[in-house]
Formats: structure tokens, sequence, C-alpha cells
């Protein structure tokens, strides 16, 4: 069986996490990179396997250990990454592409093909990784970090700050309207893409100092060396999204993508969950889970209850949204 998430650290302050049981190795034949900035560093210094491959478990004791990032959030993003990308059979997700490593997929249109796969948790108008639409969605990306760099020297006084994190959110959306016909920016990715501009400032800033800003060459640690910077210390208080709502605010903006193909064509879908209702992000992973897997037997059917229930749990208890068995009970 799929065991139970592990619950929260008993130590949540700051302390060193560069440290001589985690040194940064470069990478070896194999090993397996992907989107996630945060999830590369941790597997590039040994608090996640270093080939890439992860249980939920694992997932979610090296997220609070390696950056503090907070037990329920850790909780609510590994079994979204985990339902929408893992292999549910071996328990086993890939950061990056699709690997023999996480076991046999199975039968499509389930894919179990790890966290590039775009259009499910990974999506359009990332911060320093271009859209699928223009061949690789998970690679860091030179030309968007300078962007990033631009704009942190023009609205963050040469930090990338909260000011500059939502100056450049809405930038990277008009980006992707102009240039972009299969632009998509709904449901997961609608939600997922305003919480990235601020794990940067809540996690890869030290936690030993107080301003809340990151500097351009720790920001280049983490999103393109995918390494902590010397002597690196983990947040000092369990943190996710902190200051996301200023970053909405300062350009309110709603869910939606380029229609018919055609550029500077965007339309606001209605339809689509957003941070309204705390329950759609759950009602829409269910339905496009329903699609994946249309009729789960076995061990199969009992991990999907398993995992969908552990992500419950986390995410949408606490707000009150009523649980759903899209495959019945166990
Ligand atoms: C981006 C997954 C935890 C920081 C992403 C993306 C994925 C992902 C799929 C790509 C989204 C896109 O732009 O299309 C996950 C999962 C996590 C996790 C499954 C937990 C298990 C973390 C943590 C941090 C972090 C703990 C920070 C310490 C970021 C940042 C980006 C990102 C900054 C934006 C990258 C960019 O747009 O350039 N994550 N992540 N993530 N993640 Fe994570």
């Amino acid at each position: 069986d799929p065991p139970s998430p592990p619950g929260p650290l008993s130590f949540t302050g700051t302390k060193l996490v560069n440290d001589r049981d985690h040194p940064w190795r470069p990478l070896r034949n194999g090993d397996i990179r992907g989107p996630c900035p945060g999830l590369n560093t941790l597997a590039s210094h040994g608090y996640l396997p270093r080939d890439g491959v992860a249980t939920p478990t694992q997932l979610i004791n090296a997220i609070q250990e390696g950056f503090n990032f907070d037990h329920t959030a850790a909780v609510s993003a590994t079994y979204l990454g985990h339902l929408l990308n893992g292999n549910l059979v071996t328990d086993l997700l890939s950061i990056g592409g699709k690997t023999s490593k996480t076991g046999p997929p199975p039968p499509p249109p389930a894919h179990a093909g790890g966290l590039n796969v775009h259009g499910t948790f990974e999506g359009d108008a990332g911060l320093t990784r271009a859209d699928e639409f223009f061949g690789d969605n998970h690679s860091f990306n030179q030309t968007l970090f300078d962007k990033l760099v631009d704009f942190s020297n023009r609205f963050g006084g040469g930090f990338y700050n909260l000011t500059v994190a939502g100056e450049l959110r809405y930038s990277r959306i008009q980006d992707s309207i102009a240039t972009n016909p299969q632009f998509s920016f709904k449901n997961v990715r609608f939600l997922t893409a305003y919480g990235e501009t601020v794990f940067p400032i809540n996690l890869f800033v030290d936690g030993r100092q107080t301003e809340r800003k990151l500097s351009l060459d720790h920001a280049a640690s983490f999103f393109r060396d995918m390494r902590f910077p010397p002597d690196f210390h983990r947040a000092a208080q369990p943190s996710s999204a902190e200051g996301v709502a200023e970053v909405i605010a300062a350009h309110p903006w709603l869910p939606g993508g380029n229609e018919d193909g055609q550029l500077n064509n965007y339309v606001v879908d209605p339809n689509s969950a957003d941070f309204t209702d705390p329950c759609s992000l759950h009602r829409f992973v269910l339905g496009s889970l329903q699609e994946l897997y249309p009729s789960p037997t076995g061990v199969l059917r009992r991990n999907l209850i398993k995992n969908i229930n552990f992500w419950y749990t986390a995410a949408f208890a606490p707000a009150g949204c009523p649980e759903l068995f899209p495959f019945g009970q166990l």
C-alpha cells in the first residue's frame, strides 16, 4: 500500500541545509531534472534521490527538510504532482521527463510521464522556462532569466522581490498572449503560476536574512545551477505562498487562454478553477483523473483512492470542501 504522508518537521526553524551530508554534485548520465528549480536543487544535493525519481513520502520529507516548505503545502503539492504525473502503481514520480525507472505505466491515456508533461501541473508563462509551444517546457532558459534580471533591476533595485514578482508575472502572461497561439492559462496552471512567483522570495532567500528579497546571483544558483548558495540556511519558519495576494493584486487577471489557436485572442474561461472557490481545483483534478483512468482496477484503483484521500485531507478538508469518490471507496 502507499503509506500515509509523513507529518510535519519536529524542528521548524532555520538551519544550515547546504551541509556536509548534502553536497551538491553535477548530473550523472541518466539523472533527471525538470521544470521545478526547488525539486531540482533538492535532488542535486541528495535531499531527494539524485536520479530525480522519488516517492511522495521522499518528496514531502525533502521539501520540508531542505526548504522548510510548510507541511500542508508540501502534502498538497506533492499529491497534486503525483496524481497527475506519477506512476500510481509503483508509487514513483519523475521530477522531469518520462522514464522506465518509475516502472511500466498504466494503459493509455494514463502516462505516468513525470512533471514535464505539459498541461497537467507544468504549464505556460513560467518565469524561467519557455512555453511548450516553443519546444522545451522544462529546461532553464537564459533569455527568460535575463528578463527576470532586467525586471529585478527595474522594479526591485537589483533584487527579486514582491514588486518584481507582480510585474514579471503579468508581463510573462502578456508575452504568451502575443507569441504563443496555444497559450493556456487556466485550472491547475492558473493557480500554480502565482504561487511560483513567490516561492523564490519565501524559500530561496536565506533564513537568516530579514529582508524579503532575493539576490540575482542566488537566483541563478537555484534556477540555473540547481544549487544552494554557499552556507545556505533554509527559511526561518514553515513557508509557501505568503505574498501571493500582493502579486495577484498588482495586476488582477482571470483564467483563460488564446482561443482558436490565434495570437492576441485571450478569452476568459468562466468554468476554470480559480482562487475564489477553494474547492474548484479539487473538482477539476478529479475530473482529469477520470479521463486518465476511465476504468481502473486492482492495485491501481486502490492507490488512486488512497492518494486522492491523502490529497483531499491535506488540501481541501480544512476548507470544508466535500470529499468526492470518483473511483468509489475501499
Ligand atoms: C515550478 C512542481 C515544490 C519552486 C514548478 C513546476 C512544476 C513544479 C511542475 C513547473 C510549472 C511551470 O512553470 O510550468 C513542484 C512539485 C513540488 C514543488 C510537485 C512539490 C512536491 C517546490 C518547492 C519550491 C518550488 C518546495 C521552492 C523551494 C518552484 C519555482 C517554480 C516552480 C520557483 C517556477 C519555475 C519557473 O517558472 O521558472 N514546480 N514544485 N517548487 N517551482 Fe516547484
